[in-house]
């Protein structure tokens, strides 16, 4: 029983691959869409910009059974923690295969200079005691919610855009920022280091365009509606429709710059996002979003836009040198 590297993964091994993905998720779905086998290749084959990653897997007879991957965000030897996840095969488990797979993704991180590591995992989930088991410890819960757009309460949408904050006005883009934006965009994405402990690396305006450009990408669809107030974003918000959503549409950044704060922007260009939405993709029907469970402002936005909490995650850390 080996552990193999999968630095350029055969199709055969990607195939394999996405069978331990669709055995994981088929045992336990927590309302997740089914992984595809192509986004598993996609995946697999390429980082986002300005993060590299690396895989491993375990073959048991000759099969796969088991699968890691860990994402290096950010040059060799920054302060940012890898983040990895393990997945286990539910007939192959306890049979420490996801702790080998801790301890290949452990040399990755010490041959990138890594002091630490994240994983999100599901509360109550297995994962929890293994985590636990491996030296990781809880440093964040995160609060998944979903929005069904035919529960929204008939004219809720359209009161709240009526109450629109005095002296700001509305602008909405489809894919990358407008060049007379990008700038202020990248401003307004400083507002959300409150929230993101881990993400580090500075918003400017490439790092604006190039998350955008991820998203193209991958054949996903990138929506943003934003407040303006003398020309400059004081709040935005996004949301990505994969090519393959299948009617799920994914809530990305939201923030109201802090001088801004306290005037229902953020609950202002969400609704316009949904007005847009509902007008222009009439196959979305669903809006998924996780919250940090601290963030108790976004979630009493989103109870008031009629988001339901539907799982909690949890986010865990350790330190390299606890790993095996
Ligand atoms: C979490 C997961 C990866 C564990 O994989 P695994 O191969 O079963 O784990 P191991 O056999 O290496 O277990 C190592 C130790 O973790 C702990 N552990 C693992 N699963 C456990 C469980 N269900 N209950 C209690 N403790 C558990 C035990 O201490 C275990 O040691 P032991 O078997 O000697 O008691 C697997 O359950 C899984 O794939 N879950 C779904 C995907 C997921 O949530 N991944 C996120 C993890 S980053």
């Amino acid at each position: 029983m080996d552990v193999i590297a999968l630095d350029a993964p055969t199709d055969a091994q990607i195939r394999a691959w996405h069978e331990v993905l669709a055995a994981v998720h088929a045992a336990d779905p927590a309302g997740e869409p089914a992984p595809d086998p192509d986004g598993a290749a996609r995946r697999l084959l390429s980082a986002e910009p300005g993060a590299r990653q690396r895989h491993w897997a375990v073959a048991d007879g000759g099969r796969m059974v088991a699968v890691a991957s860990l994402r290096l965000a950010g040059e060799p030897g920054t302060a940012r923690p890898g983040e990895v996840d393990v997945q286990v095969h539910p007939r192959h488990r306890r049979r420490g295969h996801g702790r080998r797979l801790l301890a290949a993704a452990a040399e990755g991180l010490r041959a990138d200079g890594r002091t630490s590591v994240i994983a999100q995992v599901l509360a109550g989930t297995p994962a929890v005691p293994f985590l636990e088991s491996q030296g990781f410890e809880c440093v964040l819960t995160l609060r998944g919610m979903l929005l069904r757009l035919d529960e929204v309460p008939p004219g809720r949408i359209e009161r709240l855009l009526a109450e629109a904050p005095a002296g700001y006005e509305l602008v909405r883009w489809r894919g990358t920022v407008p060049d007379g934006h990008a700038a202020a965009l990248a401003r307004a994405k400083h507002a959300m280091a409150d929230f993101a402990e881990y993400e580090g690396a500075p918003w400017d305006a490439r790092r604006v365009r190039e998350m955008a450009e991820v998203v193209a990408k991958r054949g996903d669809d990138l929506y943003t509606v934003a407040a303006l107030h003398g020309g400059a974003i004081a709040g935005f918000t996004e949301i990505v429709v994969p090519h393959d959503s299948a009617g799920r549409a994914a809530q990305y950044d939201t923030a109201v710059v802090p001088e801004h704060r306290g005037r229902r922007i953020g609950i202002w260009v969400k609704a316009a996002m949904l007005a847009w939405l509902t007008a222009e993709r009439p196959d979305v029907r669903e809006i998924e979003t996780d919250n940090s469970g601290d963030n108790a402002h976004m979630i009493a936005v989103n109870e008031e836009l009629g988001f339901r909490t539907e799982r909690e995650s949890l986010e865990y850390q350790a330190p390299v040198t606890a790993l095996p």
